[in-house]
């Protein structure tokens, strides 16, 4: 899709953080992988300690998934808190909105006590919907949770409401801020001789023990703890089957006129919600729509969900531009609580993952959990989101084995829809799966005619690489992770490229 910017609108607020690239070994307390707000926080904590912690980041210092959020911080969650209850009990739910609500207030103290120039305002978060056809009763129910919390939601509709809302939980207090110039500003004021923190150095495996051993592209980190802080971990953990990797859409439009009240607003529609966020910007009022959420490596042609959002802004403002679309990967858990601390079989090694929609306040909370576990402090939290609730397979080879009957079944379902397509029928921009010499590849075709072949295969578990043609990429359906036309990873938790052509 030409018109596909895939940058999240902050990228233009962003400083350049240029923080140097690993280029030695190096030993430290704690090595950190990721700088997103998870792996900078958790920094924070941990030099504050008095330990010797390393970041390492891929690309740039909040430029992943933090930096494509809306921004918005708030004590509920993705799937409501009324879902906790029901999977889990009361207790658990208010623990959830109580956790939360501390993350967050961490966030407003550290605007505070570093002076970060990030936007960061209170507003009031509002779930609502506009027509007795949409999700009233969840809408009930929610407020009923959050009141049950604490969070003092109410039924009040505002009189300056930019909607035609007939049902809502209006809860106060809640905040918005610009998470890329947060973390990269946190990141800036923490830097020190005792917290590293390098950009542009991809981990390529990390071996637990004692000591861990952190494998990079400019050299090996020696640590007695490691965070994994990306998302899903990277390489092979057993709660990575108990959770499903989706994506959704951003899209920022340039809007003539009044910009809407600050606030957090999500209509709640019959399938989905669209999250809605208006920004003002050196003179220029913005509003940005997120939803359309999709599996990943599910679907080829997204367009159409693109389309949707666009059409939505469309309808209800008064449209100049539409000035950037982007796309952000979350990872929902099967029990809809994340998964925070030490997972199965490994001694010192920790993940922070499964944070669905809601990862700027579960990242900065799981950063909080982690680095209490790793100072030896006690965590009242660190119970319910411990991976260990997760009761995995007896084994990892189990593990390898139950992921790679998914995949055997991704591997047979999809062959037989792309074999039917030769090499040559390829069309510039275009991409297919196909078989050649019993080698299955995954196939692009650029605009100038060039047709570049790599492995279908995903190294990660074996599963068989999709076509997504919205983002130009090959993404794997099992576990999310996602590749460019050349094979080379973008995300996810393969450590390793798509293999070239025998
Ligand atoms: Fe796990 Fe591809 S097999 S991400």
């Amino acid at each position: 899709m030409r018109d596909f910017t895939n940058k999240a609108i902050w990228s233009d607020d962003a400083k350049t953080t240029k923080f140097p690239r690993l280029d030695t070994d190096l030993v430290v307390d704690v090595a950190i992988v990721g700088g997103g707000i998870t792996g900078i926080t958790a920094a924070h904590y941990l030099a504050k300690a008095g330990l010797d912690v390393a970041v390492l980041e891929a690309m740039q210092v909040g430029f992943g998934t933090t930096g494509s959020s809306t921004g918005n911080l708030y004590a509920t969650i993705d799937k409501q808190l009324h879902t906790i209850e029901s999977k889990h009990n009361t207790q658990t739910m208010e623990a959830v909105a109580t956790s939360r609500r501390e993350a967050m207030e961490f966030i407003a103290q550290r605007v505070e006590e570093f002076q970060l120039d990030c936007d960061f305002q209170r507003v009031p978060f509002y779930f609502y919907a506009e027509s007795p056809g949409e999700n009233l009763t969840e809408i009930v129910n929610e407020r009923e949770a959050a009141r049950k919390c604490g969070l003092g939601s109410s039924g009040d509709i505002p009189a300056d409401f930019p909607f035609p809302a007939i049902g809502m939980s209006n809860t106060p207090n809640q905040a918005q801020f610009n998470a890329l110039k947060y973390v990269q500003e946190f990141a800036r004021k923490i830097k020190s001789a005792h917290c590293h923190i390098f950009e542009d150095t991809k981990v390529l495996k990390v071996e637990d023990g004692e000591p861990c051993i952190v494998r990079t592209s400019g050299g090996t980190i020696t640590a007695r703890k490691v965070i994994i802080a990306t998302h899903s971990p990277k390489g092979i953990y057993a709660i990575q089957t108990a959770m499903e990797a989706h994506r959704e859409f951003g899209v920022a439009a340039k809007i003539n006129g009044v910009l809407p009240t600050p606030g957090i607003y999500w209509h709640m529609q019959k399938s989905s919600h669209y999250s809605i966020r208006p920004y003002a910007r050196d003179g220029e009022n913005f509003v940005m729509a997120i939803g359309e959420s999709f599996k990943v490596g599910t679907e080829e042609n997204t367009e159409w969900r693109i389309q949707k959002i666009k059409d939505y802004l469309s309808q209800r403002f008064d449209v100049a531009s539409i000035d950037y679309i982007w796309a952000a990967q979350n990872y929902k858990p099967a029990d809809g609580l994340p998964f925070i601390g030490r997972s199965h079989g490994e001694r010192n090694t920790y993940i922070a993952t499964g944070f669905a929609g809601d990862g700027l306040v579960y990242g900065t909370l799981a950063a909080k959990i982690i680095s209490d576990e790793i100072v030896g402090k006690p965590n009242q939290w660190a119970k319910i989101y411990s991976p260990t609730r997760f009761t995995p397979l007896a084994s990892a080879e189990k593990v390898v084995s139950a992921a790679m009957n998914v995949a055997s079944n991704f591997v047979k379902d999809y062959l037989f829809y792309s074999d039917v397509k030769a090499m040559q029928d390829i069309q510039p921009g275009e991409g297919k799966t196909i078989k050649i010499h019993g080698e299955r590849l995954a196939g692009y075709r650029d605009e100038e005619g060039t047709l570049h072949l790599v492995s279908a295969v995903c190294p990660h578990m074996g599963c068989i690489v999709h076509w997504n043609h919205a983002e130009t990429s090959w993404d794997c359906p099992c576990h999310g992770s996602r590749f460019g036309t050349d094979g080379k990873v973008l995300e996810g938790p393969a450590y390793h490229d798509l293999a070239r052509p025998k």
